[in-house]
């Protein structure tokens, strides 16, 4: 189909499961544990797994629209990263490695894409093309989040962020949500040529699915006192990526980081981590002094403008899409990928329009209703 018949980011998805390699939609879909036994024994409905609660959650939030207020005009752009990143939608791509598994130009089809419709990319540590190569592909003054996985040998993720401040990135991404990687068996069991990856990261190859083999250098016993580290080594503000309770968002800001990113890794590392939004509402709940010391971004499960809308009134600042732009790019390259940035962005502002605001500012705690958890 051309590209322009893709309504929504689940017509991505259909669409990549299609024409992608086995190795390559069982790398991108999967997630650990259950995700995969349990759909063979339960009806969807029942299905509850971290990957598929993540999107549920946003089915607790109901709107509360206000009518009679003049929405022709909407503004969707904000400043991030304390106020010095301009973006155009509260969206970003979330870095998620080896995008050129399902698109021969990979990670810069989605760079291009970022850089058209002026959003954020993620760049994963595991990128399948070279850092370089992103980061020339980038239009002038367009912004790039490196997310970094912390080397056993220090010494070479110093030289990457040394490069990174050099080249003029405006954040890193440090992920903490995964010092060893979840049990994808999806991914491990199938069979797939050898993974290479552009930043050189040089994991092991022997069998055991994508992840396995590229995550092989990243150090489990990363702690808390890193962050000085990080700090010694790279100016740039730092979000740590994979937060999943509020006692470790207090943590984060008595570090002094810049931000926090609520994910459980799209459901790919721990199974029965909470869903994301789901920290977001505890934290708004327990601690919302917490919103003024940190930026607070989520991902795991968004795939509609009203999910977006529903986190931002939440007091989330920025909001990522991991899969959907990965199957976006994969089955229609870098129209593929602004396809998808067109569609949140059509999704949000008719969104704000039908919820009765029209900046980001407006979207308040009020306007949202969270009903109570139910359990199976
Ligand atoms: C990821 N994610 C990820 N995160 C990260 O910090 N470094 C990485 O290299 C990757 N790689 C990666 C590969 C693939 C195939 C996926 C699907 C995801 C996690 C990603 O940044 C994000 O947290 C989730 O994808 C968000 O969930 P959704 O949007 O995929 O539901």
């Amino acid at each position: 189909p051309p590209v322009g018949a893709m309504l929504n980011l689940d017509d991505f998805e259909r669409c990549s499961k299609e024409i992608l390699t086995d190795q390559a939609w069982a790398y991108y879909s999967s997630a650990g544990d259950d995700e995969i036994s349990r759909l063979l024994r339960l009806s969807p409905l029942l299905l509850r797994t971290a990957v598929n609660e993540n999107r549920n959650a946003y089915g607790r939030v109901w709107f509360k629209p206000r009518i009679l207020r003049k929405v022709g005009v909407v503004d969707t752009a904000s400043k991030l990263v304390g106020g010095v990143v301009d973006s155009a939608l509260p969206i970003y791509i979330s870095p998620a490695a080896m995008a050129k598994l399902g698109h021969p130009e990979g990670e810069l089809n989605l760079t291009r894409a970022a850089g058209a419709h002026k959003i954020i990319q993620g760049v994963s540590a595991n990128a399948s093309v070279s850092l370089d190569e992103i980061l020339a592909a980038r239009e002038e003054g367009q912004p790039i989040i490196y997310q970094l996985y912390v080397n056993k040998d220090r010494s070479a993720s110093e030289r990457i962020l040394q490069k990174i401040q050099e080249k003029g990135c405006q954040a890193v991404m440090l992920t903490v949500d995964a010092p060893v990687m979840g049990k994808r068996e999806r991914d491990m069991r199938a069979k797939g040529e050898v993974v290479s990856t552009g930043g050189g990261s040089g994991g092991d190859t022997h069998g055991g699915g994508v992840a396995q083999a590229i995550s092989g250098y990243i150090d489990p016993n990363l702690a808390w006192e890193d962050v000085k580290w990080f700090k010694k080594h790279c100016k740039l503000p730092l979000f740590l990526k994979g937060i999943q309770t509020v006692d470790d968002v207090v943590l984060a800001a008595q570090h002094g980081v810049q931000g926090v990113i609520l994910s459980n890794h799209g459901g790919r590392s721990l199974d029965y981590s909470r869903p994301p939004l789901d920290v977001l509402i505890d934290l708004r709940q327990q601690r919302p002094d917490l919103f003024e010391h940190l930026e607070v971004w989520v991902d795991g499960g968004v795939r509609r403008g009203t999910d977006v809308v529903k986190a931002l009134a939440l007091g989330a600042s920025a909001v990522g899409l991991g899969r959907p732009f990965l199957y976006a790019q994969s089955g229609f390259g870098q129209p593929g990928a602004e396809r998808a940035i067109e569609i949140m962005r059509d999704e949000v502002e008719r969104c704000m329009r039908l919820l009765g605001v029209t900046s980001l500012k407006e979207l308040t705690p009020e306007m949202v209703e969270v009903l109570p958890r139910v359990f199976a």
